[in-house]
């Protein structure tokens, strides 16, 4: 498509996904551009002497220099509207899933099909009191971010219809009646003419305006007790997962897309092997929120740029992921997105900076890769959006450094943005513990934000975290010493603090994907866990304390009992729970009079 505003330029120079054209001065930083016969989509990102630097989001092979380049004065952007949900994309928008269907294959060159189904009518409900104030007369004032109206757009998700930020507003001169309409209709009317309809544009590279940004509250619980008892994440904030190859990255996101408490899932496959997208593909629909009920498909988009797709595609696709991320943020929902993994995306960014000829900085990456980072990382957060309303977006990433070496540039950078770090366990992933997710060397420092929203639930969260935390730091010492001059040199009083860990380890932190009942352990569950197990912990010490000898605390019928609350009883089952916690008390009971009597005889 040529028309009026279009500018045309020329190839001069191709290197890969890069290329080079003369013509293309008028043209802005950042503007999409057709390039070549087969149109293929590209984006200018650098302008220098009269020479633009384009990257192309499809494969080149057969493009000669001399081929023309159209660039309609637009930048690279994705369409918001209802219909987003349950779609798989690749990083530019382009809906994968028809396609997968119909060829088997990718996106054929040059390609265009429209980011959201423009044929589905939705049902708009237009919001009452601006219908009331519209129709009788009375001016209803509109701006970037005014809700107008809903649209059902899953049986979970209430989709507000937004007036985009962009547009200047003023009050509403026409407003549709509840009725059937497509994306592209216009459903309200500014006395400025300004038309507004179920969608928007917005470019990928431009953060959604909010009111502003609040400090995070609430956590995001993800139903995996490492995270949300040793190391929570908020809703609104940052973690990374590092891990080398096979230590569990994918999987612990996966576990999160699927149980974690947020409105949004948005998941981004980055650069990571096809196979586990098409894993995604056929499993997700299949899941069942336990919260609603209903199909996880019907909160998640998924962006997939596997590593046999356009390398560009990859580099685009965190930030078209992440401003879907901000469109729903603005209707007022919590988000969270996931990138597997942001260093399949640095090494894209590596690529198209080598082929751009710039300088580059440590091990090959280009000097703004911590630039890039934090301006990822910083539209995570929790707001008052436009409309008024609190949204949150949450990030997760995972990083894979070469060779497990946490000193490499993406996960040093990373941390410096992050407030949440997941490391993930050469060692405990070769043990077959998982999640791996050490507990040494992992933080979060959200702790302290979101204690109060435990402290309603469970009070007990802070003690029992900061207790088997510690419990755990004295385990990795005394394990030294074990290592040394082996265990019998170590006094029953500290040789249980080994049984405990080892209670800790295999009956609260282990926690298997494939297990039905304890792939998702609700928050109240997490505490009955741990809270036994310290208090098991406690009453043994002072049992042991009072004459009696180790073995007869380690041969207690409930220790194992314990360790297999969270495959035996379901979240719902708080009662089975308590009765485990009753017969360990009762044991604990039986042998504490016992050595109380021995103790008395002395
Ligand atoms: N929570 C878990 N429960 C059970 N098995 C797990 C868990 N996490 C990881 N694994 C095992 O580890 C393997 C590798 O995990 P994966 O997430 O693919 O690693 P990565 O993405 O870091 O390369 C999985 O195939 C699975 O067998
Ligand atoms: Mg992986």
């Amino acid at each position: 498509m040529i028309d009026n505003e279009s500018v045309i330029g020329r190839v001069t120079r191709i290197s890969g996904p890069i290329l080079f054209a003369e013509g293309l001065g008028a043209c802005g930083l950042y503007d999409v551009v057709d390039v070549g016969d087969s149109a293929l989509i590209g984006e200018i990102i650098r302008l220098k002497n009269g020479i633009a630097t384009i990257q192309v989001y499809e494969d080149v092979t057969g493009m000669r220099v001399g081929e023309k380049v159209v660039c309609h004065r637009r930048p690279l952007s994705v369409r918001l509207g209802p219909g987003l949900i349950g779609t798989i994309y690749d990083g530019i928008q382009r809906p994968l899933e028809t396609l997968f269907e119909s060829s088997g294959a990718f996106l054929l060159p040059g390609e265009r099909s429209a980011p959201i189904n423009a044929e589905k009518k939705w049902r708009f409900v237009p919001d009452a009191a601006a219908l009331e104030q519209v129709s009788s007369g009375q001016p209803f004032p509109v701006s970037g971010g005014t809700v107008i109206g809903t649209v059902q757009e899953t049986a979970s998700v209430t989709h507000r219809i937004m007036v985009s930020p962009d547009v200047r507003g003023g009050t509403l001169a026409w407003l549709a009646d509840e009725g059937d309409y497509t994306v592209n209709e216009i459903v309200a009317k500014t006395e400025l003419g300004e038309e507004i309809r179920l969608s928007h544009w917005w470019p990928v590279r431009r953060a959604r305006p909010f009111r502003e940004k609040m400090t995070v509250s609430e956590p995001l619980i993800t139903g995996q007790r490492v995270i949300d008892v040793f190391f929570p994440l908020s809703k609104g904030g940052t973690a990374a997962i590092p891990g080398g190859f096979g230590t569990g990255k994918t999987m612990t996101q996966h576990a999160i897309a699927k149980w974690c408490d947020a409105d949004i899932i948005v998941y981004i496959g980055c650069g990571e092997r096809g196979n586990e997208m098409t894993d995604v593909l056929s499993e997700f629909p299949e899941l069942i929120d336990p919260r609603s009920g209903r199909s996880l498909m019907e909160r998640t988009i998924l962006i997939a740029n596997t590593s046999n797709m356009p390398v560009s595609a990859r580099e685009v696709s965190l930030y078209s992921g992440i401003t879907l991320a901000e469109y729903y943020r603005d209707m007022g929902l919590a988000v969270a997105i996931m990138a597997d993994s942001t260093s399949r995306w640095a090494e894209a960014l590596r690529e198209l900076s080598g082929r751009m000829e710039e300088m580059p900085a440590e091990e090959g990456f280009p000097a703004y890769l911590p630039t890039r980072l934090a301006e990822f990382y910083e539209r995570a957060g929790r707001v008052t959006a436009l409309c008024g309303k609190e949204g949150s977006i949450s990030v997760i990433g995972a990083v894979s450094p070469p060779g497990g070496d946490f000193s490499e540039p993406v996960t040093q950078h990373t941390k410096r943005f992050i407030r949440c770090f997941w490391a993930l366990d050469r060692d405990l992933a070769n043990a077959r513990h998982y999640p791996a997710i050490g507990w040494i060397e992992s933080y979060s420092e959200y702790a302290d934000e979101i204690r109060p929203w435990w402290d309603r639930l469970d009070p007990q969260w802070n003690t029992v975290r900061v207790q088997a935390l510690e419990l755990l730091k004295r385990e990795q010492r005394l394990q030294q010493i074990v290592r040394l001059i082996g265990p019998d040199a170590l006094p029953d009083t500290e040789r249980i603090i080994l049984v405990t860990a080892e209670m800790i380890k295999n009956g609260f932190l282990q926690q298997s994907a494939f297990d039905d009942i304890d792939m998702f352990s609700e928050p109240a569950k997490q505490i009955m866990i741990l809270a036994m197990i310290m208090s098991f912990h406690e009453r043994a010490s002072r049992i042991i304390k009072s004459g009696a000898p180790l073995m007869k605390v380690v041969n207690l019928a409930c220790r194992e009992e314990i360790v297999r609350v969270k495959t035996t009883y379901k979240n719902e089952d708080t009662a089975g729970i308590a009765a485990v916690e009753l017969r360990m008390n009762q044991q604990l009971d039986e042998l504490e009079r016992m050595y109380r009597k021995a103790e008395v005889r002395e």
